[in-house]
């Protein structure tokens, strides 16, 4: 039976993240360079898309390059962002067709040019769709958004604005790349790995963690549903008791 037919529809995770780790070690298991790995990655991102529509995700963010992943070979970068262009081109128009809206997080700013240029026309093309917002995470990494985020609070302080200490936190929130997205309730890492890797520290408060050994080419859209079906059968008690929550 599959996984989806087990999941509630009523209680699906707003916002699902997702770090998509593990094409090279996958390439490499079949004799084959990394990059073939990051090739085979793009089927797995259209499978986990579809299934988070279906059941009716608000938003999915996924994990695509981080600021430290500039520390890769000069080649690897290179393919990452030659895919990625080739990939956001060619998928915009069914992205377009089946109502979803993309949009970044990162600083997008030191993407090569035509990388940038072909996102920022996608992001454009979409903006008006409402079925899910795609989000990708670009030269992103969540120290940088969180100091970011800190130095518009003191811009905004700086300013002679002031506020009350029990708004203070969700000011700060609000300056974040996040902010327009649902709260994260689900994050998932693919490959093995079971560390964060300086992704959205902030918003992972309280989202529900699951780890899965499958490489991110592996990942298809049972496992997404698997994830979903896992994580409906925790019990999220949000610092209360369980006694709490039956009441
Ligand atoms: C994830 O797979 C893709 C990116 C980080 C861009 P990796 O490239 O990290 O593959 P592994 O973890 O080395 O196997
Ligand atoms: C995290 O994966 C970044 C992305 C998936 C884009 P990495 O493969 O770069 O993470 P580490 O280096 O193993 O922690
Ligand atoms: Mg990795």
């Amino acid at each position: 039976m599959s996984f989806k037919s087990k999941i509630h529809l009523d209680k699906v995770p707003a916002h699902v993240a997702i770090i998509m780790d593990g094409n090279g070690r996958w390439a490499n298991l079949l004799g084959k360079p990394r990059v073939f790995g990051h090739e085979n990655g793009v089927q797995a991102v259209r499978e986990s898309l579809e299934a988070a529509a279906e059941v009716g995700v608000k938003c999915l963010t996924l994990y695509a390059f981080s600021t430290e992943n500039w520390k890769r070979p000069d080649y690897e970068i290179n393919a990452l962002m030659t895919l990625l262009v080739r990939t956001v081109r060619k998928e915009v128009d069914t992205l377009d067709e089946k109502g979803v809206r993309l949009s970044a997080i990162g600083d997008l700013t030191r993407l090569p040019g035509k990388t940038h240029k072909a996102l920022l026309e996608a992001i454009e093309k979409t903006r008006e769709n409402t079925t899910i917002d795609l989000v990708l995470a670009l030269n992103y990494s969540a120290r940088w958004d969180l100091t970011r985020a800190a130095k518009k609070m003191h811009r905004y302080l700086a300013e002679g604005n002031e506020i009350a200490a029990e708004n203070a936190e969700s000011l700060f929130a609000g300056f974040l790349s996040t902010h327009k997205y649902p709260e994260l309730e689900l994050l998932i890492r693919t490959s093995g790995e079971r560390r964060l890797s300086n992704f959205l520290l902030w918003e992972v408060a309280y989202a529900e963690l699951y780890f899965t050994e499958k490489f991110w080419p592996e990942f298809c859209k049972e496992d997404f549903y698997r994830a979903i079906v896992d994580f409906q059968n925790r019990e999220r008690r949000f610092g209360l008791t369980g006694d709490q929550l039956k009441v």
